[in-house]
C-alpha cells in the first residue's frame, strides 16, 4: 500500500500551478512539474536522445517535437515537405525550448523531406546523421486524408495517399533502422489512427482507413523483423485531434463537430497535447520492453 502511494505521488499531475505559472492541463502548454518535490520517472526522459519527426512543420508532428523538447530532448530534426516551413518550425521550437527549459539550448534543424520519395527520405536521414551523428527516436507523422466515395475517388489522389501514408512510413522506418542497428537500437513510432481499427462516419475515406490499417500491421511486422537488433517499432493511433487545421475545418461545419463529439464516449475531441505522454512513453526507455504494439488515444471511440 505504501508503495502504491509513492507511485501515485510520482505519476499524478499537480492540481496547482506549473513551472511558468500556467494552470496544469491548460491546452497549448506542456508542463513538466508534478506535485511539490515529485519528479517524473527518469526513464521517461528524452535527455541525450536525438529525435527526428516527419511532417513536423505543423499539426501533430509539431506537437510531438514540443513533447520531446519538454521532456529534455536537445537534438531535434524537423522534417517536412517545404524546407522553409521545416526551418521556421525548428526556430519556433528553439524559442519554445528557451521558454520551457531556461538555459538549455535546443539544436533543432529544419530539413526538407518528401516521405513519398525514398531518395528524399535517405537524404534527410543523411543530413540528420551528419548534424547529430546518431538518431534515437523517429516518428513517422507525415500523412494526408481525402474524403471521396469509392466510386468518385480519383486514381492519382488514391496513389498519392498510399505513397505518403504507407510507403512514406515504410521508407522512414527503414532509414531509421539502418541508422539505429549499428548504434545498438532505437525507437520508431508510426502514426496510424483510430481509423486503423474502425470505420469513421459520416465522412467517406476508405483508402485512408485502409492505409492506416496497413501502417498498423507494418509496425508489427517490422517490430518482429528488427526485435533482436534493438529497434522497437510501435504505433500511436489518435482519435479526432483538434489541430489548427482541423479547428479551421470544423469552425465551418459545427454539425460535423457535434457528430464526432457525440460518437466519442468522452464527449469531446482531443487536444494535440493529449498525445504528449504517449509519444514520450513510446520513444523513451520507459517502453523498452514494448514493440509491435499500438496505443490508442481516442477518448474511448474504438471501445464502443
Ligand atoms: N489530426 C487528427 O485528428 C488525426 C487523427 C488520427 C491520425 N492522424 C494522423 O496524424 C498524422 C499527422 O496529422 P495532422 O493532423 O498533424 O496533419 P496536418 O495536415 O496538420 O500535418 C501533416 C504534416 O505532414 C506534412 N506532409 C504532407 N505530405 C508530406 C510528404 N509527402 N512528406 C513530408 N511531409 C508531408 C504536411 O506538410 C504537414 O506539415 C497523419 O499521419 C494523420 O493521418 C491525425
Amino acid at each position: 500500500m505504501a508503495t502504491l502511494r509513492v507511485l501515485a505521488r510520482v505519476a499524478l499531475p499537480s492540481t496547482t500551478r506549473g513551472r511558468f505559472g500556467a494552470a496544469v492541463g491548460v491546452p497549448g502548454r506542456l508542463l513538466s512539474t508534478t506535485t511539490a518535490g515529485a519528479k517524473p520517472l527518469p526513464m521517461f526522459s528524452m535527455e541525450g536522445k536525438v529525435c527526428l519527426v516527419t511532417g513536423a512543420a505543423r499539426g501533430l508532428g509539431y506537437e510531438f517535437c514540443r513533447a520531446f523538447v519538454s521532456s529534455g530532448c536537445t537534438s531535434l530534426a524537423v522534417l517536412d515537405l517545404v524546407e522553409a516551413d521545416a526551418r521556421a518550425s525548428a526556430e519556433e521550437l528553439k524559442t519554445y525550448a528557451k521558454e520551457f527549459n531556461g538555459d538549455t539550448e535546443l539544436n533543432a534543424v529544419g530539413i526538407e523531406c518528401d516521405v513519398s520519395s525514398e531518395v528524399s527520405v535517405q537524404n534527410a536521414f543523411a543530413d540528420t546523421l551528419k548534424t547529430f551523428g546518431r538518431v534515437d527516436a523517429v516518428v513517422a507523422s507525415a500523412g494526408i486524408v481525402h474524403n471521396h466515395s469509392a466510386f468518385d475517388y480519383p486514381v492519382d489522389r488514391l496513389k498519392r495517399l498510399y505513397d505518403i501514408n504507407v510507403h512514406g512510413a515504410f521508407f522512414t522506418a527503414r532509414e531509421a533502422a539502418k541508422a539505429m542497428i549499428p548504434q545498438g537500437g532505437g525507437a520508431v513510432v508510426l502514426i496510424a489512427s483510430m481509423s486503423a481499427n474502425i470505420v469513421n462516419v459520416p465522412q467517406l475515406q476508405t483508402p485512408y482507413n485502409a492505409s492506416k490499417a496497413a501502417v498498423k500491421h507494418m509496425a508489427s511486422s517490422l517490430a518482429v523483423e528488427w526485435a533482436k537488433q534493438g529497434v522497437r517499432v510501435n504505433v500511436l493511433s489518435p482519435g479526432y485531434m483538434q489541430t489548427k487545421l482541423l479547428k479551421t475545418v470544423l469552425s465551418h461545419d459545427t454539425e460535423l463537430k457535434k457528430t464526432w463529439e457525440s460518437l466519442t464516449p468522452m464527449g469531446r475531441l482531443g487536444n494535440p497535447e493529449d498525445l504528449a505522454g504517449a509519444i514520450v512513453y513510446l520513444c523513451s526507455d520507459a517502453s523498452k520492453f514494448m514493440t509491435g504494439s499500438e496505443i490508442r488515444v481516442d477518448g474511448g471511440y474504438c471501445s464502443v
